[in-house]
């Protein structure tokens, strides 16, 4: 069942249950039953009925050794960050799923901002399931660093507002809602001025750097080019200043110059292109 196929078939009480699930994750790996049921005001036994119902849906983890406890898997988590952003009024419609990255699922949606993206973030899910599976609940906690990671990439987002990036309209659990792109990974197009598409990148990062932030995973893959061009996928950028910031910054540029010497025989220096962003304080 697709997404909002799924939303559609979920009733006022397990959606209580969801956000009592919700409000608990970063307490418990597997937030109790009768924690639960007291807290969306519902007897144990209904509670249980409607976990296991949302369990065969695949929207939550059921686990019943210890204690009875449930977890968000990445659709439910995923559906009840989409139910936050519906209830804010942020999000009208769903619409179909536009891409699938290694941490991520991307669908396009109706917004009140219009046509939007809704890119959903799945950090750790393999290595959660592959202890859940072992029936080995670990120290994982895959919905934790999800909802990090999608915080992270709205928080950099507001930040470059005005920049070459998407324009970040809310953030709920795992969710980000952000600007429709209309173009394409630069990998997949022949570039026509590539010179000046490589300055203009340089001249980015550098006025991303000039906001103190260093994106951290820049490539081909993340930049889309159309009409214009914009840089994409924020969960890893940092601060600068924070943790390994100037080898970020050096891989980033190192990542594009190289992209542009092998795809287009551009020649640049690597190291003197950082110095160039470091050491340029104008704005
Ligand atoms: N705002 C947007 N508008 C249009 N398309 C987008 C937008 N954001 C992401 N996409 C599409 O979804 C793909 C994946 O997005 P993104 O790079 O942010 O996530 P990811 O999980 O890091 O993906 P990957 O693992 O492939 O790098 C992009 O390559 C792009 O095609
Ligand atoms: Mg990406």
């Amino acid at each position: 069942m697709d997404l909002s196929t799924t939303y559609k078939s979920i009733g006022k009480n397990s959606w209580k249950i969801m956000a009592a699930i919700f409000e608990n994750l970063w307490n418990y790996k597997f937030v109790p039953m009768n924690l639960i049921a007291d807290i969306a005001h519902l007897s144990e036994e209904k509670t249980k009925r409607i976990l296991r119902d949302l369990g065969e849906k695949n929207l939550v983890l059921n686990k019943y050794t210890e204690y009875e406890g449930s977890t968000f898997t990445f659709k439910g988590l995923s559906l009840y960050s989409l139910k936050r952003l519906v209830e804010k009024n942020e999000v009208e419609a769903l619409g179909k799923k536009m891409g699938e990255g290694k941490e991520s699922l991307i669908y396009n949606c109706i917004s009140k901002h219009g046509e939007a993206v809704i890119k959903f973030h799945k950090l750790g899910y393999s290595s959660f399931k592959k202890v859940v599976d072992k029936r080995n609940y670990g120290t994982l906690n895959f919905s934790v660093l999800s909802i990090r990671s999608a915080k992270r990439e709205f928080t950099t987002l507001r930040k470059l507002q005005g920049l070459a990036v998407p324009k970040a309209y809310a953030w709920e659990g795992n969710a980000v809602l952000m600007e429709l792109i209309d173009a394409k990974e630069l990998f997949k197009v022949k570039v026509e001025n590539p010179e000046e598409l490589l300055d203009a990148l340089i001249e980015e990062v550098a006025k991303f750097y000039r906001r103190g932030i260093v994106h951290g995973d820049l490539s081909q893959h993340n930049v889309l080019v159309g009409e214009s061009f914009w840089i994409i996928d924020f969960p890893q950028s940092v601060e600068v200043g924070e943790r390994d910031w100037k080898e970020l910054l050096e891989r980033d540029i190192a990542n594009l110059v190289r992209y542009f010497n092998k795809t287009y025989r551009i020649e640049r220096d690597i190291n003197s292109t950082v110095e160039s962003i470091i050491g340029d304080t104008g704005n």
